[in-house]
């Protein structure tokens, strides 16, 4: 294979959002629990919810997705939405919650059902289930019952349902206590209901101001790093299934470079590919890859997320980047871009709000986005 590049059309590797990887590795566990809970709801027991945070890229909604499908197998209807902030999220949640119950038997359990999504979707009165009338003003507080209704509908046809929210912390505050208060009483009624939320780290906090009794629906799976096993894993088992090897060195120069966050491996396995010309892949072949992985990191994932920054907030990201990785105490954060807390405080909110850091614990702050900190110590250094 010497000279020769490894076949690009083979390349086995996902970087990408919600891209399936060729092995999901690391999280056994969270899926086996899930899995455990959603054969107890239908089989009427009750279960505990599911929590999915981490970092930007770190797996979660590829983790959902995954799930979402062994939902469905196992007989869940799934109402699967990505919260974008605004009505958008309710709508879409609620067309797919109509086209769940409309799959459903009509029974008088579907038709209660349709009445509340009806509800939530109009303030005019009439009948009619179109997809047009989803632009009315929506009457949110049936929400919960859409929720219950749609929950009662699926089990009287022997099946149940998953809700399962991406970006979770993006969804309105008020439509989250709904969605829960909903959740809840499911619960109470043995009705076959399982809930997901994938979100980053503030999540946890969010769900627990949208209701008291909140945090014990769900467990939290905090996603990490992989460790280096996993990462050898993830690497190794793609390529051997198509008789190519990884030397050790190889996989650990993966390791080291991508602090073993998914997405960073991805990248890097799939560009180290796609440059390799030892066999097995060699850590040389690692360095070969070095420019073409920086450039496809710096250019999609890092650019995507400062583009969304207003100019205002870049030199709270320049004065935060520049004291490290972090947390950071939001009081340093301000010092070292010359303010005092409160002059920062706007700043602050509208980046967690944008999902670029978040507050680890109070008075804190992180990026959200891993190796974010390098990357604007690199491309936009601080005057
Ligand atoms: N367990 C895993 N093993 C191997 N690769 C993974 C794993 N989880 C995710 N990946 C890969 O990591 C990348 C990011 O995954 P995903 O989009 O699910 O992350 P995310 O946490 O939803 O990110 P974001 O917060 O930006 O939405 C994808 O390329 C995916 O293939
Ligand atoms: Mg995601």
């Amino acid at each position: 294979m010497s000279g020769e590049r490894y076949d690009p059309i083979a390349n086995p590797y996902a970087p990408g959002a919600g891209t399936p990887p060729p092995a999901l590795v690391g999280r056994d566990a969270i899926i086996d629990e899930a899995e455990i809970s959603l054969r107890r709801l239908a089989s009427a027991r009750s279960s505990q919810h599911l929590l999915i945070t981490g970092l930007r890229g770190v797996g979660k909604t590829v983790l959902l997705g995954k799930l979402a499908a062994l939902g469905e197998h196992l007989g869940f209807r799934v109402v699967r939405v990505e919260a974008v902030g605004g009505d958008d999220t309710l709508r879409s949640f609620l067309r797919q919650a109509r086209r769940v119950v409309e799959d459903l038997d009509r029974s008088g359990k579907a038709t209660r059902a349709l009445r509340s999504i009806e509800s939530v979707t109009l303030t005019i009165a009439g009948t009619g289930f179109g997809v047009d009338r989803l632009d009315a003003t929506p009457d949110r507080e049936a929400l919960a019952d859409v929720v219950i209704d749609m929950a009662a509908a699926a089990a009287e046809d022997d099946g149940g349902v998953m809700i399962a929210i991406d970006e979770a912390q993006m969804l309105d505050p008020h439509d989250l206590r709904r969605i829960l208060a909903g959740v809840h009483r499911c619960g109470q009624d043995g009705l076959p209901l399982y809930c997901l939320l994938a979100g980053l780290p503030n999540l946890v906090g969010d769900v627990a101001k949208a209701a008291t009794y909140a945090e014990r629906m769900f467990t939290v799976a905090e996603l990490g790093p992989l460790s280096a096993l996993d990462v050898g894993t993830a690497v190794n088992g793609p390529a051997e299934e198509i008789g190519v090897a990884w030397s050790p060195e190889a996989i650990e120069a993966i390791v080291d470079r991508s602090d073993g966050f998914p997405f960073f491996v991805q990248t890097w396995a799939y560009h180290v590919w796609n440059a390799a010309r030892d066999e097995p892949v060699s850590s040389d072949d690692v360095e070969r890859a070095a420019i073409a992985t920086d450039h496809a990191l710096d250019s999609s994932f890092f650019a995507a997320r400062i583009a969304r920054i207003p100019a205002s907030e870049v030199s709270y990201v320049q004065a935060m980047a520049s004291l490290g990785p972090g947390p950071h105490r939001s009081g340093e954060v301000a010092a070292a871009a010359g303010r005092t807390t409160s002059q920062v405080a706007a700043f602050r909110d509208r980046l967690i709000a944008e999902g670029v850091i978040y507050a680890p614990r109070y008075g804190w702050v992180e990026f959200a986005i891993p190796h974010f900190d390098e990357y604007v110590r690199r491309r936009l250094p601080s005057r």
